[in-house]
C-alpha cells in the first residue's frame, strides 16, 4: 500500500465505510514490516474508535493480526483464562495449577499490571527465583510435562499486537471493542489453547464502565474465539469491590499460596474461583467435582509446587514468603462497610509494591456489607507510613446503612456450540 492507498483507507474508515479484508491485510503487514508510517496508523486507529469495527472487520483484524507472527501448536487439547484486569484478582495464579491438577492441560499468556490492576507476571515473579519469560519451545514443554505453564508474551507471538497497543496506548486510542478484543484474542488464538474462558470485570474498579459495555465485550470475545474454531466462555464478573483481599503482587501471591494449601481461604475469592475453574472444566468435558478434591487432596498446591519448580522458583522460597511486618488500620467508627474504593485500593497496593518491594501490600480484613464495630479490624498495611494509611482509610467508607447485597456473576455468554467440543480428559 503507498501512502495514497492508506489515506484513502483512512478516509473511508472516518467517513463510516466498511473496510474490505484486503486493506485490514495490507495496512497490518505494512505497518508490522515499517513500511506504513505511524502517523497514518494512529489516524486510522481514531477513525475506528470513532466509527467502530464490526464483526467482520474484527475477525479480519484479528486473523491479520495472528498472521504478523508465530503460533503456537501445543500438540494437545489445553484451556486458557484471561481477565480484562481487576484488583485483588488472583484467580490465574490459583487455577492455573487447580485445573490442571484436575487433568485439564493450561496454557497461559499473561500480561504485565495495568494502571491500577494487577498483573500475573507480576505476581508470579515475587516468588523468589520465579521467571516467566520462556521461549515458545519451553512454553509448549512445560504444559505438555507438568499440565501448566504461565508465560509472558513472547515477542515471536502477534508482534503487531506489540506495536499497535502501544500506539493506542499514547494515542487515546485504546477504548473501542473490536480493537480490544482483536488484541486479546489473537493473543489467546496464537498461544494456541483450544478453549479459553474469558472474565469481563464491570462496575468500579473496571475499564468498562457499563454493564452493556461490558456484556458487548464479552459477546465480542466468545463470537471471535468461535469464528477460530476455538471454544469460549465469558462471565460478566462484578467489580465493585475488590475480588480477594489481598492488593499487591507479593502479597497476592501468598494469598494464592495459602488458598491453594489451604490454610486460608477468603469466601469472595473462592468464589470466584470455583466460577472460572468451573467454566475451565466445564468446556474442556471435565467433571466440575473435580475442582474441589484437587483443593481437598493437596493435588492443586502440589502442581502449583511443580509450576514454581519448574519456572525457576523453589517450594522452600515459596513457603517463607512473607509479607512485610503489618499496620493493623481499624474502623473509626461502628456501622457497615458501605463502599470500596477499588481504585484507590489498586493503586495504594500498587505504590507500596513500586517503593517498598513485592512484600509491601494490604490486606483487606472486611467485605462490602459486612458490619462492623468501632477498634475493628478494617485491613493490614504491609509496609507504608501514616499516609499510606489515611489513603487506606478513604478508600474503606463506613457508613449507617447497609449496601445490598451484590451476585459476582452477573451473567454467563456460553459458547454456542457446545457439542463441536471434543474432550481433554482421556
Ligand atoms: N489488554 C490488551 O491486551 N489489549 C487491549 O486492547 C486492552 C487490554
Ligand atoms: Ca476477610
Amino acid at each position: 500500500m503507498n501512502l495514497f492507498e492508506v489515506r484513502r483507507a483512512i478516509e473511508r474508515k472516518r467517513d463510516g465505510e466498511a473496510l474490505a479484508d484486503a486493506t485490514i491485510e495490507a495496512l497490518i503487514a505494512g505497518y508490522v514490516a515499517g513500511r506504513i508510517d505511524e502517523a497514518q496508523i494512529a489516524a486510522f486507529l481514531m477513525a475506528c474508535v470513532l466509527r467502530g469495527l464490526d464483526e467482520h472487520e474484527t475477525e479480519t483484524l484479528t486473523r491479520a493480526m495472528i498472521a504478523s507472527g508465530e503460533t503456537v501448536d501445543l500438540g494437545l487439547d489445553a484451556v486458557d483464562k484471561h481477565s480484562t484486569g481487576g484488583v485483588g484478582d488472583t484467580v490465574s495464579l490459583i487455577v492455573v495449577p487447580l485445573v490442571a491438577a484436575c487433568g485439564v492441560p493450561v496454557a497461559k499468556l499473561s500480561g504485565r499490571a495495568l494502571g491500577h490492576t494487577g498483573g500475573t507476571l507480576d505476581k508470579l515473579e515475587a516468588i523468589p527465583g520465579l521467571s516467566t519469560e520462556m521461549t515458545i519451545e519451553r512454553f509448549r514443554a512445560l504444559v505438555r510435562e507438568i499440565g501448566c505453564a504461565i508465560s509472558s508474551q513472547s515477542e515471536r507471538l502477534v508482534p503487531a499486537d506489540k506495536k499497535l497497543y502501544a500506539l493506542r496506548d499514547r494515542t487515546g486510542t485504546i477504548p473501542e471493542r473490536g480493537l480490544i478484543a482483536s488484541s486479546i484474542v489473537s493473543k489467546k488464538i496464537a498461544a494456541g489453547a483450544r478453549w479459553i474462558v474469558y472474565d469481563v470485570k464491570c462496575g468500579r474498579g473496571s475499564f468498562l464502565r457499563t454493564e452493556s459495555e461490558a456484556r458487548a465485550l464479552a459477546g465480542s470475545f466468545v463470537r471471535l474465539t468461535e469464528s477460530f474454531g476455538r471454544g469460549a466462555i465469558a462471565h460478566l464478573t462484578d467489580m465493585e469491590e475488590p475480588l480477594g483481599p489481598a492488593i499487591g503482587s507479593g502479597v497476592e501471591a501468598i494469598e494464592a499460596r495459602d488458598f491453594l494449601r489451604g490454610t486460608r481461604r477468603d469466601r469472595r475469592l473462592e468464589a470466584g474461583i470455583r466460577h472460572v475453574g468451573e467454566a475451565m472444566l466445564e468446556i474442556a468435558g471435565a467433571p466440575k467435582e473435580r475442582l474441589q478434591r484437587a483443593l481437598d487432596d493437596g493435588s492443586a498446591y502440589e502442581k502449583f509446587v511443580a509450576l514454581v519448580e519448574a519456572q525457576g522458583g523453589s517450594r522452600s522460597a515459596l513457603e517463607e514468603m512473607t509479607p512485610l511486618p503489618a499496620r493493623l488500620a481499624t474502623a473509626a467508627q461502628s456501622g457497615f462497610v458501605d463502599s470500596l474504593d477499588t481504585v484507590a485500593l489498586g493503586e495504594l497496593g500498587h505504590d507500596l509494591v513500586a517503593s517498598e518491594g513485592a512484600f509491601a501490600g494490604v490486606r483487606l480484613a472486611v467485605k462490602l456489607g459486612d458490619a462492623v464495630a468501632q477498634g475493628e479490624i478494617v485491613a493490614e498495611l504491609y509496609g507504608g507510613d501514616d499516609a499510606a494509611e489515611a489513603r487506606l482509610h478513604a478508600a474503606v467508607s463506613i457508613g449507617a446503612v447497609q449496601p445490598r447485597s451484590r451476585t459476582l456473576v452477573i451473567e454467563s455468554i456460553g459458547s454456542s456450540s457446545p457439542s463441536r467440543i471434543t474432550s481433554a480428559i482421556r
